[in-house]
């Protein structure tokens, strides 16, 4: 990593303690965002490496927060905006970072406009599928104590745990089953760029293949 990151990644690594947002996860996006920039023209490397690497960085505020009001891609944002501003970024450039971190989430009424947000929102969501998507998701269901599934009413449930801005309210009454089929089957449908989308046909194979067998092992219909 570049020397000028290195602040933004120190700064990073201070507040990030959530084990499956954690800077591994950091790092993957980072590295996913670089390899996709590689496929697309006038990528402004200044504006996606900050926003890779601090795209998450009020992700264990939202954890803490059970009220489901704290939306860790907007108020990320800020938390971003106020940390650059120390460090001889632009308004400009600081705008377009925001723009990219509030965007970068799936259950959001804020769509990437950039190609930098595009990228990251792509990286982001590649992270979340695969191999490392059914790890990362059981690591977060361990650190809840959420069960695999408890909720056979699935529009019971996201009536009553899932608030208005997609935000989960209660953490613990989630489960991986709900996860996989009210967010990650839909990631390969709400990709942007053509690399992300080439890249996410192995790991949705892989993923689908894990929760259908697991949903068929614990006898649950969706
Ligand atoms: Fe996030
Ligand atoms: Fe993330």
């Amino acid at each position: 990593m570049e020397e000028k990151y290195i602040e933004i990644f120190n700064y990073v690594k201070s507040v990030l303690s959530c084990s499956a947002h954690n800077m591994d996860h950091v790092l993957r996006v980072y590295k996913i965002s670089l390899e996709i920039a590689e496929t697309e023209k006038d990528v402004d490397l200044d504006i996606l490496v900050p926003s890779a690497l601090l795209h998450d960085i009020a992700r264990v505020k939202e954890s803490e927060d059970t009220s489901g009001s704290v939306d860790h891609s907007v108020l990320g944002a800020e938390m971003a905006g106020d940390f650059l501003k120390s460090k001889n970024y632009s308004d400009e450039q600081i705008d377009k970072i925001k723009h990219c971190i509030r965007a970068h989430r799936f259950r959001t009424g804020n769509y990437p406009e950039s190609i930098e947000a595009k990228i990251l929102f792509d990286a982001d969501k590649l992270d979340a599928i695969g191999a490392i998507g059914v790890a990362r998701c059981l690591m977060l269901s361990g650190q809840h104590g959420q069960r695999l599934t408890n909720h056979e009413n699935m529009l019971e449930y996201e009536k009553n745990n899932i608030v208005e801005n997609g935000r989960i309210k209660d953490l613990a009454e989630h489960t991986p089953i709900v996860e996989y089929e009210t967010k990650l089957k839909k990631i390969p449908s709400k990709l942007y760029t053509e690399s992300a989308k080439k890249m996410s046909k192995g790991r949705m194979e892989l993923m689908n293949n894990f929760f259908e067998t697991l949903k068929d092992e614990i006898k649950i219909n969706i």
